[in-house]
């Protein structure tokens, strides 16, 4: 399991995150009956309505205008704060996972003197027009493909296998890097994809963390009662079906250092992760991050 950054937060700043994340329930709730109505007016398939939602939901999540244009923008907060070190550490051949309409675009290409080709993964083809763009604007045009598949096993190993991927030495790994932030909470099973990932990392790769995870109940272990129940009261009200397949409960630092040691066990020239070392920060909340960089060993 990752280890516990100890944090204290204000009391006001635990109160007040405990229903903070309830406004992206209701801008989903929104963006969903915005849907439903142009559904209703023939101008939107049916079936297009949670994708068509969620692409919706996510471009206004991510790219609210700051309040004051003229001023610097303001620190960055919460999980912002784990990423940058993160998306620093990028090199070579890169699978980015789900990568959205490419919020994170400015901390990977920082790294790109070190990248040789990005591979994203991102389902929702609604968001590619915006990801494709923001590669351009951030000098990554060239480097960055984007595949319209998920994360799971069935899926990404085919579309590696249309881009030619898949040849000579493929079993001994294709990606240097590959980065998970904030998407493993939303692939439809964890422990496949946790899999197929590890296997297709090179020896020697890095696996870039940074992902919400189910808040430990114990103040013990720097967790919340408050907080834990606030989460499954989040489940409840749709957060998983409103938010993109979004789970909250996830263990996925345990997954992730479970997995590995499984394969240790499996293969004879491959064994688990150099340094399996996660952080787990904003234990109290009901959003704590796993976060830190797993290196497959060789
Ligand atoms: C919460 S957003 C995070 C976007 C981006 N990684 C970021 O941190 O700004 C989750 C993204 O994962 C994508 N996603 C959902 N299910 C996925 C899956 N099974 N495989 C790959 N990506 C998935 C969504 O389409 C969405 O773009």
């Amino acid at each position: 399991m990752a280890t516990v950054v100890p944090e204290t937060p204000s009391f006001g700043e635990w109160f007040l995150g405990l229903f903070s994340h309830g406004t992206l329930i209701v801008s989903s709730v929104y963006f969903h009956i915005q849907v439903w109505i142009e559904i209703l007016l023939g101008r939107v398939p049916r079936s297009d309505l949670r994708e068509e939602a969620f692409s919706r939901f996510w471009t206004f999540f991510t790219t609210r205008p700051a309040p004051d244009p003229t001023s610097p923008p303001p620190p960055p907060t919460g999980s912002a704060t784990l990423a940058p070190s993160l998306f620093a550490q990028a090199s070579g051949v890169v699978l980015d996972l789900g990568p959205g309409n490419g919020a994170q675009m400015p901390l990977l290409a920082k790294a790109a003197p070190a990248i040789r080709e990005v591979y994203a993964a991102e389902p929702c083809v609604r968001l590619h027009t915006q990801l494709a763009a923001k590669a351009r604007e951030h000098g990554l045009g060239e480097k960055y493909n984007i595949l319209p598949c998920s994360a799971s096993p069935e899926s990404l190993i085919q579309t590696l296998a249309k881009e030619g991927l898949l040849t000579g030495n493929a079993d001994q790994g294709i990606f240097d890097t590959i980065i998970c932030c904030r998407v493993l909470c939303s692939v439809p099973d964890l422990e496949e994809t946790v899999r197929g990932l590890y296997r297709l990392l090179r020896p020697g790769g890095k696996l870039l963390v940074c992902e919400h995870v189910q808040s430990p109940w114990s103040k013990a272990k720097g967790g919340s009662f408050l907080s834990r129940t606030m989460q499954h009261v989040y489940m409840f009200l749709g957060w998983k079906y409103l938010i993109g397949d979004c789970e909250l409960l996830r263990e996925t630092d345990k997954v992730l250092l479970e997995i590995a040691e499984e394969e240790e066990e499996e293969e004879e020239d491959v064994t688990g992760w150099k340094t399996p070392d996660l952080k787990l920060h904003f234990a109290w909340s009901t959003l704590p991050y796993v976060s830190g960089v797993l290196v497959k060993k060789d």
